[in-house]
């Protein structure tokens, strides 16, 4: 007998649900937050209140795309955390109350482990292919950056982590400091195209063992562009593609020369990306191509399931509830990743 799962998700600024028959996709449905883009990064205050607007009409539309009843459904997953509480507890307390009022049990999911977990979902018609246990995951978000190990579907080990900002937050400051507009991600992904990755380069961290930093290239590019205005004005106008290029090389290799060192200290050669950066085209090729050259089986996931979505979140929650695996309605949100 199929298990169906609704999975909710509303940890930063997407509010999603998404229905799944076994690991099959049925719908995914996405209401994403315009309202932070004019100032520059996420209102939590604002969040919270465009999920209240959007949770409704999302989790309809999902049941009705996927042609299933909430009489049908079988479980409930939701994001727990990590994320913004205000957010979380929008996500949370609308899966109570569907729970309470349908009689559906709750699972609950660490936002980070659906990350990772979005490789197995399977979508009618596609391939399909999905990691073997165990794999290496690099986690790469505006909140997160992450080596995990995933042992199995309910045993991941972190790595490494970073110590301060997160690569989506690199990319999003960069392209602050550049008056580029926001998220500056997919800005910068697209500027970089035309850039000389070559031009500038940056200072890196030495951090021992597998842990990040970017607040130091952060710093560091400040400086650069402060000092080059002085001489010119005009520096980041005319210079714009290859300091995007340049900068975006410079963090993907802070990101490879760690996994790098997973690969070595683990003999893990199963690797896969997860979180809104594993959009970068870049780092998609340099994976890729990394991968080709040293014998690695990488998985590169749909850009549809790089950013947030319910429906990473609706997989995980099925590994954990055919595990017997439920949550009280007790369960609070929990906003930092190390309290998980
Ligand atoms: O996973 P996600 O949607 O939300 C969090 O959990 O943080 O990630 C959002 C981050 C933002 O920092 C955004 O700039 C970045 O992912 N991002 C990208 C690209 N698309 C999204 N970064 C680099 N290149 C992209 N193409
Ligand atoms: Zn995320």
């Amino acid at each position: 007998m199929s298990t169906y799962i609704l999975g909710i998700e509303s940890s930063c600024d997407d509010t999603s649900a998404a229905v799944l028959r076994d690991e099959y996709l049925l719908s995914n449905v996405m209401a994403s937050q315009e309202v932070h883009s004019k100032y520059g990064g996420v209102i939590p205050e604002l969040a919270s209140r465009a999920h209240q607007i959007n949770i409704v009409p999302c989790v309809d539309q999902a049941l009705k795309r996927a042609g299933v009843t909430m009489q049908e459904i079988d479980a409930i997953a939701y994001t727990r955390g990590p994320g913004l509480l205000g957010s979380l507890l929008v996500g949370t307390s609308f899966a109570k109350g569907l729970s309470l009022a349908s009689g559906k049990p709750l699972v609950e999911v660490n936002h980070l482990q659906g990350h990772i977990l979005s490789h197995f979902i399977k979508v009618e018609g596609a391939q399909n292919e999905s990691p073997q246990f165990p794999f290496l995951a690099l986690l790469t978000s505006g909140g997160h950056t992450q080596i995990v190990k995933a042992t199995d579907y309910l045993h991941f080990e972190v790595l490494g982590r970073t110590i301060d900002d997160a690569v989506g937050e690199a990319f999003d400051k960069c392209a602050k400091m550049m008056e580029l507009g926001y998220p500056g991600g997919p800005i910068i992904d697209r500027l970089a195209k035309e850039g000389d990755a070559e031009r500038f380069k940056f200072a890196k961290p030495h951090l021992p063992g597998l842990d990040y930093s970017f607040s130091g290239i952060k710093t560091s590019l400040l400086y650069f562009l402060r000092d080059n205005l002085k001489e010119n004005p005009n520096f980041i106008e005319e210079n714009r593609a290859d300091i995007c290029a340049s900068f975006q090389k410079a963090l993907i290799d802070i990101l490879m020369d760690k996994l790098f060192k997973a690969v070595k200290e683990t003999g893990i050669r199963q690797i896969a990306l997860g979180g809104g950066v594993s959009a970068n085209s870049a780092l998609r090729n340099r994976v890729r191509l990394e991968g080709e050259k040293r014998g690695w089986k990488t998985f590169i996931p749909e850009l549809k399931f790089t950013t947030d979505n319910a429906a990473m979140i609706a997989v995980t929650g099925l590994f954990k509830y055919r595990e017997g695996l439920l949550s009280p309605l007790d369960a609070a949100p929990i906003s930092r990743a190390a309290e998980i």
